[in-house]
């Protein structure tokens, strides 16, 4: 199986990077994995120049979406770890979102595989309403362009005070869903 993760925080090595390996090492079956780490990649902003409308699948801008479009099309699983900024996502990772408007306005979407996806949110605050929700609201449109099925989205809270490998009940879930993706691509294989 194809695994895609992106690595959405604006500092290595802090706690929604350490929340994704301790996913990805839970991961038992065979794979190919390819981590996009937003401060590590040259993804520009959109600029809603509409290219992309009429020429289908291409996007104008020369930087390394050319290879994440095509990762995140024909992935199995695809990651999206991420902090909260202002409860949104930060600016790097939402460049790559916004982004994915070149395979929204693709009008033959047989490309796109089927896939699932998991979310990874952090937030350095203790759990408040609506921590998440801008997150869940932008991915929304993120997953039906993508045709995934959600298979969890994890909520660390309050890593100011509890890192995000103390967080037990969180460790729990993504362990959880592990199994599950274990178990599930045992079955099809
Ligand atoms: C610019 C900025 C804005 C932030 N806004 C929020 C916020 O609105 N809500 C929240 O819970 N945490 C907020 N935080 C805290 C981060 O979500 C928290 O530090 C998280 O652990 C960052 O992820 P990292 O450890 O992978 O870098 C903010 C941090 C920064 C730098």
């Amino acid at each position: 199986m194809e695994i895609v993760a992106i690595m959405g925080s604006h500092r290595n090595g802090h706690h929604t990077q350490k929340a994704l390996d301790y996913f990805l090492n839970k991961i038992e079956i065979e794979h190919e994995l390819f981590v996009y780490n937003v401060n590590k990649i040259d993804v520009k902003a959109c600029i809603a120049c509409d290219y992309c409308i009429p020429h289908q699948g291409e996007c104008v801008i020369e930087d390394d979406m050319r290879e994440i479009y095509k990762k995140m099309e024909t992935c199995d699983l695809l990651i999206v770890a991420s902090p909260v900024y202002f409860s949104a996502f930060p600016s790097k990772i939402k460049a790559l979102i916004d982004r994915t408007q070149m395979i929204y306005n693709l009008k033959d979407k047989s490309v796109i595989k089927k896939k699932k996806i998991l979310i990874i949110g952090v937030g350095g605050a203790p759990h408040y309403p609506r921590q998440f929700q801008a997150m869940d609201n932008t991915l929304e449109w993120y997953k039906k362009t993508l045709s995934c099925d959600e298979v969890g989205f994890v909520q660390f809270s309050h890593t100011d005070e509890l890192p995000a490998l103390e967080n037990k009940k969180c460790l729990e879930e993504l362990a959880e869903i592990a199994e599950k993706i274990n178990t599930l691509s045992a079955k099809v294989n």
